[in-house]
């Protein structure tokens, strides 16, 4: 099937299992066929989710003290809904933008491709944490969640560069200005297991950060926009309040995110 197709699955496939099941179906199939295929007239309003975890807004999430088997527990399971909503922002970046008429048809294969490894990862990263989370007793679902990073894709989905803009160049990015904390605060207390998965995921994420730097600035190019003062405009118009330091400098330079995109909106 093709790319589009196979995104869809993933946005339309609720039991998380089932939405890793598709993400690497969607690919093996690349891999065989580079077909992008099409599925914009089909898309969800939202992707399909499992009847728990139970959303709630951002303040009712409980602040969670590492100390405890449970207190890790409810920071891993954080993170592990924050994966499973990255697994359908990935699928979503396909099956959404992958045809968008911005992307010159040379480079269209790259893009889904792109996004495809990045979907790949975040339904790993989902399973490692699922992992984890059984190993301290506890399952994806079992606390609830906020809905903040879909809540982001619904105000970009009519907007390609915002959308670049906001998941990876704001949200994941700054994935990876606080997740050295996490690892070092799960280190302190002796998990070195949850610290390990975590390791893996911040490594990864910059290259996701990088993946979306990389064609945010390509589309500033061919739109003839610079890319800085572009997105400060696209940040101040799509994601409330300011970016919030300390910024990781070093992991965001390595991913290609230069001081002058995020510096003067903090
Ligand atoms: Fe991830
Ligand atoms: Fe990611």
């Amino acid at each position: 099937m093709g790319a589009a197709q196979n995104a869809l699955a993933v946005l339309n496939s609720s039991a998380p299992a089932k939405k890793g099941l598709a993400a690497r179906q969607l690919a093996q199939d690349w891999e065989q066929s580079r077909d992008i295929g099409t599925a914009i007239d089909l898309m969800p309003d939202k992707p399909a989710r499992p009847g728990h975890p139970v959303l709630v807004s951002p303040g009712d999430v409980k602040r969670r003290r590492l100390g405890t088997k449970a207190g890790r527990g409810a920071l891993l399971h954080a993170v592990a809904h924050i994966e499973f909503n990255a697994i359908d922002l990935a699928a979503d970046m396909i099956a959404r933008f992958g045809h968008h008429p911005d992307i010159p048809k040379a480079d269209q294969t790259n893009f889904i491709g792109d996004w495809i490894s990045v979907c790949l990862d975040e339904a790993r990263h989902f399973d490692l944490l699922q992992t984890r989370l059984s190993e301290l007793d506890m399952s994806y679902g079992d606390l609830p969640a906020h809905n903040g990073l879909w809540e982001a894709a619904v105000k970009t989905k009519s907007n390609f560069a915002a959308r670049l803009a906001i998941a990876p160049m704001v949200l994941e990015a700054r994935g990876l200005d606080v997740t050295p904390g996490m690892i070092e605060k799960l280190t302190n207390v002796g998990d070195n297991a949850s610290a390990d998965i975590l390791k893996i995921i911040y490594n990864e994420e910059i290259g996701h950060v990088a993946i979306g730097a990389r064609w945010f600035q390509k589309l500033a190019q061919i739109r003839g926009q610079e890319p800085e003062s572009w997105f400060h405009a696209l940040v101040s118009d799509y994601f409330a309040g300011r970016l919030k330091p300390p910024f990781n400098v070093q992991a965001r330079t390595l991913a290609g995110l230069k001081e002058g995109f995020y510096m003067p909106l903090s």
